[in-house]
């Protein structure tokens, strides 16, 4: 499965921040928040990427990353011009996506906890796999509405009377069917192509599944400043207490299979003397012992 992460955005709610870098380079408590969700998707097995941003932020993401091979990955980077709706990455990455399943995840939204993604990529074969999550304020999001059955049956996009609590996160996993729907796509009355346009093309199709996150799993959204505050805090209170890090995507490689033990110390061995790189030879150390 290919992986699309989309960077761009304006980021409006979060100036004056982003006068300094892009909301996905700001810093979420210990790393830049790009890499939460590309931790994340390392974690489900994708090896290939397409970053999305816009035409200035682009060149810092490729400075960020380079190829992705220090890490086992490929990335290829690609420019939104103007951000004209999530979707839009399907059409932007059309020759990326090629003839394979494609997973697309927001560059602000921080995921933690539970197998359920483990699962969902696992168990993935076709039509289109997204998530429903409890939240207080669904109205900014795409919320699903279940029948007594649990089975999705509609999804609106910021709806101002929610029919449920369950938003939709950041992080969508579809099958090559996803080129012509996004091909497809007309913009919405904000003039934007609408991601939940594409997940209701799949609702009507029969081929939409929505996995509901439990009540052990975090979703944070880090696009305002009090949201990025308490996402730092919450990463924070996680590293503290259990002597892990959330996010961390050369041990993610790692634990994948994407470098081996000696690739692994030598990219640690180019690291500066911090407490990210003592936390990374702790891991190796423990390979080591097992
Ligand atoms: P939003 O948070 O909805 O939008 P934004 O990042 O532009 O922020 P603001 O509302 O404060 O101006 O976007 C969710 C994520 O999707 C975020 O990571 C940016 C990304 N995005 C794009 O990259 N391109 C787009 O066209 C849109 C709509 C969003």
């Amino acid at each position: 499965m290919k992986g699309i992460l989309l960077a761009g955005g304006a980021g409006s709610r979060l100036y004056p921040l982003t006068l300094v870098a892009s909301k996905q380079l700001q810093p979420v408590y210990d790393k830049p928040m790009v890499y939460y969700p590309l931790t994340t998707l390392i974690e489900g097995g994708v090896r290939e990427f397409c970053l999305i941003s816009t035409p200035q932020d682009l060149p810092r993401f490729r400075q960020l990353f380079g190829d992705g091979s220090q890490w086992g990955l490929s990335i290829e980077y690609r420019e939104q011009a103007h951000p004209q709706g999530i979707a839009q990455a399907l059409r932007i990455a059309d020759t990326f996506i090629g003839s394979d399943p494609v997973t697309l995840i927001l560059g602000d939204n921080i995921f933690y906890g539970g197998d359920s993604f483990h699962r969902a990529f696992a168990d993935f074969r076709s039509g289109a796999t997204i998530f429903g999550y409890h939240v207080n304020d669904p109205e900014r999001y795409g919320v699903v509405e279940f029948d007594a059955e649990g089975r999705a049956i509609s999804i609106e996009e910021k709806p101002a009377r929610p029919r449920s609590n369950h938003a939709v996160p950041g992080l969508y996993l579809y099958d090559n069917e996803v080129v012509e729907i996004a091909r497809n796509l007309q913009p919405s009355a904000r003039g934007e192509l609408e991601i939940t346009d594409v997940n209701l093309e799949y609702l009507r199709r029969g081929a939409l599944r929505v996995c509901r996150l439990t009540r052990g799993f975090a979703w944070l959204d880090a696009g305002t400043s009090s949201s990025l505050h308490e996402a730092s805090a919450y990463v924070q209170t996680i590293e503290k207490r259990q002597g892990i890090k959330v996010g961390c995507p050369e041990e993610a490689a790692f634990r994948r299979g994407f470098i081996s033990l000696p690739e692994f110390e030598k990219l640690i061995g180019r690291l500066p003397r911090c407490e990210y790189r003592t936390y990374l030879e702790a891991v190796a150390a423990e390979a080591h012992g097992a």
